[in-house]
């Protein structure tokens, strides 16, 4: 959804480093109720750009405005829109989880009144009331990272950023992560902007993708218009060093073209990596 007062709005951002362009020229608007996907193989430049919008790092070139407002010229006020989930997690281990979100919520301004009620509802929202006194060192992954995503949550952000959120998480803690990012999502109507290099996430998540490879945006939009774009099916054909994919509209043009295989072949529903492959000729995840 597009509206005339975005919360952010991003026009041609980039940073150098060593004289290389690692974000180059990134443009996105983003609503309420958005959900987006920052997809691309380890460094393409999503922490970099999730740094820039957070405040971590200047941009080099380009303008982030929140509401319209320049954000390097208002700062302190924007920061109040964004919450953050890095992706090395900063929680005090020796704390408990709720004085890890007591302690956040003095640093990010919850008026002291509201502080004891916000906590116990990020608790209980992340699955988490029954732990709120034992020290977060004797957490697991998972609820160590449900933990960070409420403490982001606690000032009300209206956009939240989230990098690479389920790198390190077994398969189903991955999926209890999912869950609660959706809810979040969903039921706060907070945007959400997501980096990952798994292409599941993107898929099953973001209503909007934005593939990035060396800094570059390469496609961006709907996850199934963009598949659809490059067609529905593929054929894997799985030759000696290689692997060769045609790109077909229905499963049975796929299959009918399984009878010229010299090598062993396969058809498969078409992933976002496949837009990856054709852009790019490698793999997201190698
Ligand atoms: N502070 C820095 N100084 C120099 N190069 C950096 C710095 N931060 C990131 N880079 C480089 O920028 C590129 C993008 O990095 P990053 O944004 O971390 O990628 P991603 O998060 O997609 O894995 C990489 O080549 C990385 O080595
Ligand atoms: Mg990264």
């Amino acid at each position: 959804m597009q509206t005339n007062n975005p919360i952010v709005t991003i026009r041609g951002l980039s940073k150098t480093y060593s004289g290389k362009k690692v974000v180059d020229n990134i443009d996105l608007d983003m609503d309420e109720g958005d959900f987006t996907g920052l997809l691309g193989p380890n460094g393409a430049g999503k922490t970099t750009t999730i740094k820039m919008l957070t405040g971590l790092i200047k941009p080099g070139e380009g303008s982030i405005g929140y509401y319209g407002k320049d954000f390097l010229g208002s700062s302190k006020e924007s920061k109040k829109f964004i919450g953050v989930v890095p992706q090395q997690s900063n929680l005090d281990r020796d704390l408990t989880a709720y004085e890890n979100l007591y302690f956040h919520s003095i640093l990010f301004g919850v008026p002291s009144k509201e502080r004891r009620d916000r906590i116990e509802e990020s608790l209980t929202f992340a699955g988490l009331s029954d732990y709120r006194d034992k020290q977060v060192k004797t957490f697991s992954g998972g609820m160590k990272r449900r933990l960070v995503i409420v403490r982001a949550l606690l000032h009300d952000p209206k956009i939240l950023f989230l990098d690479e959120p389920t790198v390190g998480l077994d398969p189903q803690i991955r999926r209890s992560i999912w869950e609660l990012i959706v809810k979040v999502n969903q039921t706060r109507k907070t945007a959400i902007l997501l980096t990952t290099h798994y292409i599941e996430e993107a898929e099953k998540l973001c209503n909007k993708v934005m593939i990035i490879n060396a800094g570059k945006i390469i496609a961006k939009g709907k996850p199934d218009k963009l598949k659809k774009e490059v067609g529905a099916f593929v054929l894997e054909t799985f030759m000696e060093t290689t692997i060769d994919e045609q790109f077909f509209d229905t499963r049975e043009e796929a299959l009918a073209s399984i009878q010229e295989c010299k090598y062993p072949c396969k058809v498969r529903e078409v992933t976002l990596e496949d837009i990856f492959i054709k852009i790019t000729g490698k793999r997201i995840n190698v």
